[in-house]
C-alpha cells in the first residue's frame, strides 16, 4: 500500500471464470468435439520470439485451442460452423459488392476482392476466381476495421484482474467493428520490461481473436531499462512507451526521469506516451477527502479536478519538447487538457492527442450517482469530468483535427471487485468499458450528430492511428495490398447499448441505454468474416500480434527534418526555432580578475537542511553541492561568482538580520505609484 491509502498491487486473486450465457457453457464438450486445427502455418502474421521461461497463464475464462464458434448477438441461438465454411478455399474468397469504400481521403463506390486475409483488387466489374463468396454492400459504407489504441486486457491492477481478457475482449472489439487493439504492458514497477513484455504475448497469443500491438509502460528509470528499450524497439516490435506522472510510488516517474525517458525514446525513434496527472498533488488531496470523510465514488474525481491533469499535460508536452521528442498523450479526459494539446501544437510542438470513448460518450456526474455501483463503475483515471459540456468539446477538437486518435482505455471491472472500494474510493479499481462501442459512439457522436464526415470518422477511429504506430496501409485503409480488415457499415440501423446484450465479459456498461447508429452488420478480419450479418464466428488464437516498427514517418518525419535543419543552418542560410534554442556557448576571454572566497561562518545559524557538515558550504535545497560551490575570496568573501539566489527561495542571507525597510519619497528617475 502506498503511504496515501491507495493499494494497486495487492495480492491479486486470479480471475474468476466467468459462468456466463457463453457458446461454451451452453454447448457441453464443444472443445473437444469440434476443435479444428489451426496452426501457426495457417496464419500470415509475424510472430515474434516468445520467452521460453513465461509464467503460466492465469486461468482463462476459456480453454486456448483455436475453435470457430458461431455466436449469435441476443446468445440465444449459438451454433458451430463447419469447417470448411470457415477456412475452406471458399472463405478465402470473398468479394463485397456495390458498398461505398470510405478512407481518411476519398470515398469511392467500388467492389473488394479480398484473397487470402489480403484486399487484391478494388474497382467495378473485377475478373474474380470462382468460388468466391459474395457480400452484398448495397446502401452500407465499407471503412477500415476500427484500431483502438489503448486497452488493458486481463490487467493485473488494484488487487484484481481486469475480467475482459484477450478473448472477450478482442471478441466484443470485433463485435463493434474494431480488427486491432493496442494493449499495455504494464506489470509492477522493477520488473524488467522484457519480462513483462513475454507475460503479456503469452496472455494474449493464445486468446486473441483479433490483431493486436503492445505499447510497454516504463515505470522506473535506469540504464537497464533503457537498453531493454532498444531491445524492446529492435527485436520485439514496440515502437511506443508510457510513462505515467500519477500513480505515485507505483507507476509514476520524477520528471528527470521523465525527461530521460523521453529522450530514450527520440533515440530509438520511439513514441512517448504518457498518462498525465500530477500523482503528488492527487496523493495529497486523497487523504484530504478520506479526512473530510468522504469515502464514496465522487471523491475521486473531487481530488484530482481537471487541472491536475492539465498541468500534467502541459509538464509532459513541455518536457518531450526540451527532449525533442514527439508525445502522444493517452486518455483525454477533459477540456483543460485538451486545450494544452491544441495550444502546444499550434506552437508547433509534435504532440497527439487521444481521447476515449468514455470521454467522448459520457460524462462524469455518474459519480455522485446515489447508486454506489453506478457511481463506482465510471471511476477510471484521468476521471470522467462532471461538466457535461466536455464530451461535445472533445468531439469538436477531434473532428477538426486538434485531437487524432481514439482509444478506449478498456479496463473492466465487475460489481464485486469494484466493491473492494466501497468504503473507500483510493480501492475502487479504476476503468471502465468502450472496446466494443467505441465505433458506434464516434459515429453517434461525430458523424450522426453533424460534428464530423466519414472520412474523419475512419482517420480517427484507424488510420491515424495506422499512421502514427507505422502500420500504415497494412491497416487503416481499404487498399490493395492491405490486410483484409474491413467493416460494413450500415449507418442508418441502430442498436441500443446494454450490458445484457454485449459481448463483454464485464456486467457494466457505462453507455447502458444509449441508442446509437452506425451498425457492424459484417466484420471481416484478415479476410474472416467474423461477424456475419449479426452472427458472431471468432476464432480463439486467430489473431495475430502485429509488430511497430520505430520511426514512424507521421511522427518523426518532422524531427528529422528539423535536425536537418539544424545541421544546414551551419552555414547561415536557414533560420528556425530550432536552430535558436540549440544551446550556443558565448566566446570570451578568461575572467582574471579577483575571486572571492565562500563564507562558512555562518554555518551555525543556517537552517540544519542548508548546512553541509563536510563542506561547511551553505546549500540550498535543489541545488545541491553545487549552490554557492565556489571557493570564498582571499578575504573570506562571498564569490561574487555565486548567486544569492536557489530555487527553493532561499537567499544567502537568510540567516541575517533584515534591516529594516527606507522608503525613498523621491527616487531617483521619479516616483512611481505603479506596481511591477
Ligand atoms: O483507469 C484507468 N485508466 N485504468 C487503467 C490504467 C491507466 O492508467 O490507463
Ligand atoms: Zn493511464
Ligand atoms: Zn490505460
Amino acid at each position: 500500500m502506498t503511504d496515501d491509502g491507495y493499494d494497486f498491487f495487492a495480492p491479486q486473486p486470479r480471475p474468476v471464470p466467468r459462468a456466463k450465457n457463453t457458446m461454451f457453457d451452453l454447448v457441453p464438450d464443444a472443445f473437444t468435439a469440434k476443435t479444428l486445427e489451426l496452426t501457426g502455418e495457417h496464419r500470415r502474421g509475424k510472430r515474434l520470439p516468445q520467452n521460453k521461461n513465461s509464467e503460466p497463464e492465469v486461468a482463462s475464462p476459456r480453454p486456448s485451442p483455436s475453435v470457430p464458434v458461431q455466436e449469435s448477438f441476443d446468445k440465444d441461438v449459438v451454433t458451430d460452423v463447419e469447417a470448411e465454411k470457415w477456412e475452406g478455399s471458399a472463405q478465402s474468397r470473398l468479394l463485397i459488392k456495390g458498398g461505398k469504400i470510405v478512407n481518411d481521403d476519398q470515398s469511392i463506390h467500388a467492389d473488394i476482392y479480398i484473397e487470402d486475409g489480403v484486399i487484391k483488387q478494388i474497382g467495378n466489374n473485377l475478373v474474380i476466381p470462382g468460388g468466391a463468396r459474395t457480400i452484398e454492400a448495397q446502401g452500407k459504407l465499407i471503412i477500415p476495421g476500427g484500431i483502438d489504441t489503448h486497452t488493458h486486457m486481463q490487467l493485473p491492477f488494484m488487487g484484481t484482474f481486469a475480467v475482459d481478457d484477450f478473448y472477450s475482449g478482442t471478441k466484443a472489439a470485433l463485435a463493434g467493428g474494431t480488427t486491432m487493439i493496442m494493449d499495455f504492458v504494464l506489470d509492477q514497477k522493477g520488473v524488467p520490461l522484457l519480462d513483462a513484455y513475454d507475460k503479456w504475448r503469452n496472455w494474449a497469443d493464445s486468446k486473441v481473436c483479433c490483431d493486436y500491438a503492445l505499447h510497454v509502460a516504463v515505470t522506473h528509470w535506469s540504464d537497464s531499462v533503457a537498453k531493454e528499450m532498444e531491445v524492446l524497439t529492435k527485436e520485439r516490435g514496440v515502437n511506443s512507451f508510457k510513462m505515467f506522472l500519477a500513480y505515485k510510488d507505483v507507476f509514476m516517474l520524477d520528471d528527470s526521469d521523465l525527461y530521460s525517458s523521453f529522450k530514450r525514446c527520440k533515440e530509438l525513434g520511439a513514441l512517448a506516451m504518457v498518462h498525465a496527472e500530477n500523482g503528488h498533488l492527487i496523493a495529497q488531496k486523497s487523504k484530504e477527502m478520506i479526512e473530510l470523510g468522504i469515502t464514496g465514488p465522487e471523491a475521486h474525481e473531487m481530488c484530482r479536478p481537471e487541472e491536475v491533469e492539465a498541468e500534467a499535460t502541459n509538464r509532459a508536452i513541455m518536457l518531450a519538447n526540451e527532449a525533442c521528442c514527439p508525445l502522444y498523450i493517452v486518455h483525454v479526459m477533459s477540456k483543460s487538457a485538451a486545450d494544452m494539446v491544441t495550444r502546444a501544437r499550434r506552437k508547433g510542438c509534435v504532440v497527439f492527442g487521444e481521447p476515449i470513448a468514455a470521454s467522448l460518450g459520457t460524462d462524469g456526474t455518474h459519480q455522485w450517482n446515489k447508486c454506489w455501483r453506478h457511481a463506482a463503475g465510471h471511476v477510471m483515471g484521468p476521471p470522467l469530468r462532471p461538466d457535461p459540456s466536455t464530451p461535445g468539446y472533445l468531439m469538436d477538437l477531434l473532428a477538426n483535427g486538434d485531437l487524432q486518435t481514439t482509444g478506449t482505455d478498456n479496463c473492466t471491472f465487475n460489481a464485486d471487485q469494484k466493491a473492494l472500494g466501497k468504503d473507500d474510493f483510493r480501492k475502487i479499481p479504476n476503468g471502465v468499458n468502450g472496446v466494443e462501442d467505441r465505433m458506434s459512439v464516434i459515429w453517434e457522436k461525430g458523424v450522426h450528430s453533424g460534428k464530423m464526415d466519414p472520412c474523419r470518422f475512419v482517420a480517427v477511429t484507424s488510420t491515424n492511428a495506422a499512421k502514427l504506430f507505422n502500420i500504415y496501409p497494412q491497416k487503416g485503409r481499404i487498399a490493395v495490398g492491405s490486410d483484409a480488415d474491413i467493416v460494413i457499415w450500415d449507418p442508418k440501423a441502430t442498436r441500443t447499448i446494454s450490458a445484457k446484450t454485449h459481448h463483454q465479459a464485464v456486467d457494466f456498461n457505462i453507455f447502458e441505454g444509449m441508442v446509437v447508429h452506425g451498425v457492424p452488420v459484417f466484420v471481416i478480419s484478415n479476410g474472416h468474416v467474423v461477424v456475419d450479418e449479426g452472427q458472431m464466428r471468432v476464432t480463439q488464437g486467430q489473431g495475430r500480434f502485429i509488430a511497430t516498427p520505430c520511426y514512424a514517418e507521421a511522427v518523426y518525419g518532422r524531427i528529422e527534418s528539423r535536425e536537418v535543419v539544424i545541421q544546414f543552418s551551419v552555414y547561415g542560410t536557414i533560420e528556425s526555432r530550432e536552430v535558436a534554442r540549440r544551446p550556443k556557448k558565448v566566446e570570451r576571454e578568461v575572467y582574471e580578475g579577483p575571486i572571492a572566497e565562500v563564507k562558512t561562518n555562518s554555518i551555525e545559524t543556517a537552517p540544519p537542511r542548508h548546512r553541509n557538515e563536510n563542506t561547511n558550504i551553505i546549500m540550498g535545497d535543489d541545488m545541491s553541492a553545487d549552490f554557492h560551490s565556489r571557493p570564498p575570496t582571499r578575504s573570506g568573501g562571498r564569490n561574487q561568482q555565486d548567486s544569492s539566489f536557489s530555487f527553493s527561495g532561499d537567499q544567502i542571507d537568510d540567516n541575517q538580520p533584515r534591516r529594516h525597510k527606507i522608503r525613498v519619497s523621491n527616487p531617483p528617475g521619479g516616483k512611481s505609484s505603479n506596481l511591477w
